[in-house]
């Protein structure tokens, strides 16, 4: 048996309640183990803890602006990979199209977020349409094809010898966060049977990162039935009721959408400010040292970043101290408005992560710079 060595204390000036009540003028930052879970302590600066002149060194926070990186290819195990590690990886994938061959993914549970497009999942449970702001889950192993006509962008979230499981919802009861009726699973209707042709079909199965391709003389997404507690499923952001506080800024993990092997998915969705007076009104100053931060900018105004448009993805690593840009710092205790709308996706990983080589030509390089300004 082990555990943590937790003593709170308090010393000088200080609040004893984190993210609330602040001495006058100081900038709290947190310094906490097992991302917002394990011990931590909070610390009341006379200036804002990202208030650095200059910052050199490989222990820099990256943003990189997927849409620039144009029209991919017409297979998602081609599409750029954005990071990734052993049990994590990112791609973007934009693509317009009926995709001409099946694919399956024998590495680990697939996970798509449709930033832009809709269209029409085929899989081997049959047939689901999907549009802007869904997830969808397909099991690791899972035949699929994607027709999207008018295009799509997708960010495209593998759980690498895992799978994505739902969070434990704790005190806020089962049915909190969304209920778990609201996944939508596809169905054998009359597009799935129509499409099961006797042509041939090819499907490019990704196993160990390589790709290997099997042909068949007919369409194999020819099931005419099934059953089992394993399928693909669906639910989109506007399904998403947030648990907020207004008296206590929350952190992120209670916006935990789907939990894997070493890493969360988490969606911020639109959701009304704290009101209390004393509460911090926007995320808190943190190193988040076990943990490094991945955030897509799907929708809406970015409140706690400046110069952050929908398509850009930021790279937080472990250790990196962050938090509030300086606009967004100078509404600590005011919000000019009583909710936000911004919509992302925040991937924390345990483990370090990689920057793919097709994600570097997007890099803003003047990402590290962005928090200058402050007092
Ligand atoms: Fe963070």
């Amino acid at each position: 048996m082990k555990e943590y060595i937790r003593y709170p204390r308090v010393e000088g000036s200080a609040s004893r309640q984190a993210h609330a009540d602040l001495p006058h003028g100081t900038y709290e930052r947190e310094m906490g183990k097992e991302g917002f879970f394990g011990p931590a302590s909070f610390f009341y600066h006379r200036h804002p803890p990202t208030a650095w002149t200059s910052f050199e060194g490989p222990l820099r926070p990256h943003a990189f602006d997927l849409d620039k990186l144009g029209r991919g290819p017409a297979t998602p195990w081609e599409a750029p990979v954005v990071l990734g590690n052993a049990h994590c990886e990112m791609r973007y994938w934009d693509f317009a199209g009926a995709m001409d061959h099946l694919v399956r993914n024998a590495d680990g549970d697939q996970l798509l977020f449709v930033h832009r497009g809709a269209g029409e999942l085929y899989c081997d449970f049959g047939h689901l349409s999907f549009a802007t702001g869904d997830y969808l889950l397909l099991p690791r192993g899972t035949m699929w094809r994607l027709d999207a006509t008018a295009g799509a962008a997708l960010l495209m979230i593998e759980a690498r010898n895992g799978s994505f499981m739902l969070p434990e919802k704790g005190l806020l009861g089962p049915h909190a966060l969304f209920d778990a009726a609201m996944l939508d699973v596809p169905s054998m209707d009359e597009a799935f049977r129509s499409q099961q042709t006797e042509s041939a079909w090819r499907v490019r199965i990704k196993c160990r990162g390589q790709v290997s391709t099997a042909t068949f003389p007919f369409n194999p997404l020819d099931a005419t039935g099934w059953h089992g507690d394993l399928c693909a499923c669906r639910i989109n952001v506007r399904d998403f009721r947030p648990v907020n506080s207004h008296r206590y800024h929350l952190p992120p993990s209670v916006h935990s959408t789907f939990v894997a092997q070493r890493f969360v998915v988490c969606t911020f969705v639109p959701r009304p400010f704290e009101t209390d007076p004393g509460a911090i009104k926007i995320p808190f100053f943190h190193n988040n040292d076990d943990y490094d931060e991945v955030i897509f900018y799907h929708a809406g105004e970015f409140f706690s970043r400046d110069n952050i448009h929908p398509g850009m993805v930021t790279y937080h690593p472990a250790g990196f101290t962050h938090g509030p840009h300086p606009r967004a710092l100078e509404r600590m205790l005011v919000q000019p408005s009583p909710a936000t709308d911004e919509v992302a996706v925040m991937i924390d990983c345990r483990d370090p992560l990689e920057i793919g080589a097709a994600a570097a030509p997007v890099e803003w390089h003047g990402y590290v710079d962005s928090w200058k300004g402050g007092k």
